[in-house]
């Protein structure tokens, strides 16, 4: 038993989430995800929401929060999948919104609670969604603390 039990609690141990601050896209994305999910907003970390949300998400790229990012069929399911192989497991992840939002999230309000609303309004953020506005290594998918720079109040910490 003793000799089960043991690589057991080890594998336990390497399999707990990773780093909240660190959010990578993870080596493995295909190219087509920086062109494609990278070029109106920084490609956000599949990590941040449901495999469920994301399926929402890619089944109605027509109808993308207001634009249109459809694409051909071989590279949206290629997307997808990548998307879904990589999606939270968290359930707490999973946004409200049509189609679902990662900011709408209940551990996405969490972590932002300190954040004033005038923050939100403010021209240089305008939306919750624009990482790199306070996160100022978000595009290489570091959300550390020491790292966050918030418009007209500065360094948070
Ligand atoms: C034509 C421009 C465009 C392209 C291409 C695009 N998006 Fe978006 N996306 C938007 C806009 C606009 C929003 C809304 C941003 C906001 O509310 O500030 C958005 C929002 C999102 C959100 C919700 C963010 C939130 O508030 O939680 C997700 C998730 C998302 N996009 C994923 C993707 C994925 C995945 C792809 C690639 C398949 C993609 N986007 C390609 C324009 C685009
Ligand atoms: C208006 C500024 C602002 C925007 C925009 C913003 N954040 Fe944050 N974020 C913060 C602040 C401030 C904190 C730290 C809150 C605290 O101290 O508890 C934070 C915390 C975090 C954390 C936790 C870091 C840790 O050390 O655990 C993550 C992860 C994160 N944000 C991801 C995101 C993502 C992803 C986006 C875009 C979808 C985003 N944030 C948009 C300001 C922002």
């Amino acid at each position: 038993m003793r000799t089960l039990l043991i690589p057991i609690c080890a594998a336990a141990v390497f399999a707990l989430p990773a780093q909240a601050d660190r959010l990578p896209i993870p080596a493995n994305a295909p190219p087509s995800f920086a062109a494609e999910c990278g070029g109106c907003h920084l490609p956000f970390p599949p990590a941040l929401l449901t495999a469920p949300d994301w399926k929402q998400v890619m089944a109605r790229l027509d109808k993308h929060y207001g634009d249109n990012a459809s694409l051909d069929e071989k590279t949206r399911r290629e997307l997808e999948d990548f998307l879904v192989r990589h999606a939270a497991t968290d359930r707490r992840k999973a946004g409200a919104g049509d189609p679902p939002r990662l900011t709408e999230s209940v551990w996405f309000r969490r972590e932002h609670r300190e954040v004033p609303q005038a923050v939100w309004n403010d021209a240089r953020v305008k939306s919750a969604a624009n990482c790199a506005a306070c996160h100022t290594r978000a595009e290489a998918g570091s959300y550390r603390e020491r790292e966050i720079v918030v418009p007209g109040l500065g360094r948070h910490k």
